[in-house]
């Protein structure tokens, strides 16, 4: 039995982003960003498909993200933070640890003395994210103690942006300034790294200088899967790789005065042809689509009409006087020239493109093409 609601991620699409990335933010390499189940689409295939378009290593969140990509045969790398308990598998697994804390550094070094290996580690400084991370201001002497533990490789120092989607952002010029104090800092120890990053999307996108020296490694996201953060600019010529697509159900042409759906939020205002499509908010449809948003049939922008419901949403399919019952609906994506994009959606619900991604329904079947 086929599902409805069915996602398609065109892998072919997201190597072309990659590799537009990688064109842009050159001469840095491209770590593709694929946590969180690749934002929810289905992280085995798309992490596949990047190594095999060149990405050189891997970042993810949380240990079991990086236990399901460990036979890649490329690094793979925590971000943000490893509880106490988790180190011993990842040192065990040779994933790359990120160090936020002269404490979390010293455990690691611990489980690698043990366990007679050595462990690879990335040091995470938080210049303004105020997420997590050792302090700028307090590295340079924390730097000097995490270097003299044993059994680390110190591989590489990163931090994150906060704002980097305003393009010149001072504030993200700041970061920048004390990124490289410590980076300085650390030379004049004798200490030196292989990786030096910072930029994700935003920034590769609006702030250039994150993609030059001293930074030879880029961390990208959601440009991977061709949406952008619309508060910033677009520098990377991407692609949609979604289509989410599912069927309309039934076919109604309803008298003038009848209301439509949960609330009564719309009523028709003469004879009008329905249309119900099998799709709600369980699958991902953002409930502000509601007499907001529209769908794709026969090429055909529809408007949605009253509440999205937790399995279907109706639709005004007076312009589409051909559509029958099983007809493909196109909910996100291209049909003919008419396109929905995840922005869009993003805009109409006041929110942005990680949001929309990560909101697909579990019920949804993600399949690649
Ligand atoms: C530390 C870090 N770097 C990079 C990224 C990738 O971000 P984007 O999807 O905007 O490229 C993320 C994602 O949130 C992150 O947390």
């Amino acid at each position: 039995m086929q599902h409805r609601v069915v996602l398609s991620i065109d892998l072919s699409v997201l190597a072309a982003n990659y590799t537009a990335v990688r064109e842009i933010a050159s001469p840095c390499a491209v770590m593709p960003v694929l946590k969180a189940n690749a934002y929810g689409l289905g992280v085995a295939r798309i992490a596949e498909a990047l190594v095999a378009a060149g990405a050189p290593r891997i970042a993810v969140a949380e240990p079991y993200e990086a236990l399901q990509l460990c036979h890649l045969g490329v690094p793979i790398q925590i971000l943000s933070g490893i509880l106490p308990d988790e180190i011993e598998e990842m040192v065990a697994h040779d994933v790359v640890l990120p160090i936020v804390s002269l404490e979390s550094a010293q455990l690691i070094s611990a489980a690698a003395v043990a366990q007679h290996r050595i462990a690879t580690v990335h040091l995470k400084l938080d210049t303004g994210m105020g997420r997590a991370g050792i302090l700028w201001c307090e590295a340079p002497e924390l730097l000097r103690q995490i270097a003299s533990l044993p059994g680390l490789n110190i591989e590489g120092l990163f931090t994150h942006f906060p704002l980097a989607y305003e393009q010149g952002s001072s504030f993200t010029h700041i970061q920048l300034t004390r990124f490289k104090s410590v980076v300085a800092a650390a030379a004049s120890e004798g200490l030196c790294f292989q990786y030096l990053h910072a930029a994700n999307s935003d920034a590769i996108n609006n702030a250039p200088e994150t993609c030059q020296h001293p930074f030879n490694l880029v961390r990208c996201g959601i440009n991977l899967h061709g949406a952008f953060d619309a508060a910033g600019s677009l520098r990377v010529p991407l692609k949609p790789v979604l289509t989410l697509q599912t069927r309309l159900t039934q076919i109604r042409t309803l008298p003038a005065g009848m209301p439509i759906g949960y609330g009564h939020t719309f009523q028709t205002s003469s004879s009008m042809r329905v249309g119900t499509v099998c799709a709600g908010y369980a699958d991902g449809l953002p409930l502000a689509l509601s007499n907001r948003g529209s769908v794709l049939i026969h090429g055909r922008r529809v408007p949605i009409i009253g509440r999205i419901s937790m399995d279907y949403l109706t639709v005004d399919l007076d312009s589409v006087p051909e559509a029958s019952v099983g007809d493909q609906v196109i909910l996100l994506g291209k049909d003919g020239e008419a396109e929905i994009r995840v922005q869009d959606w993003a805009s109409i619900k006041g929110t942005h493109a990680y949001d929309i991604i990560c909101s697909i329904g579990s019920r949804v079947k993600r399949v690649c093409v």
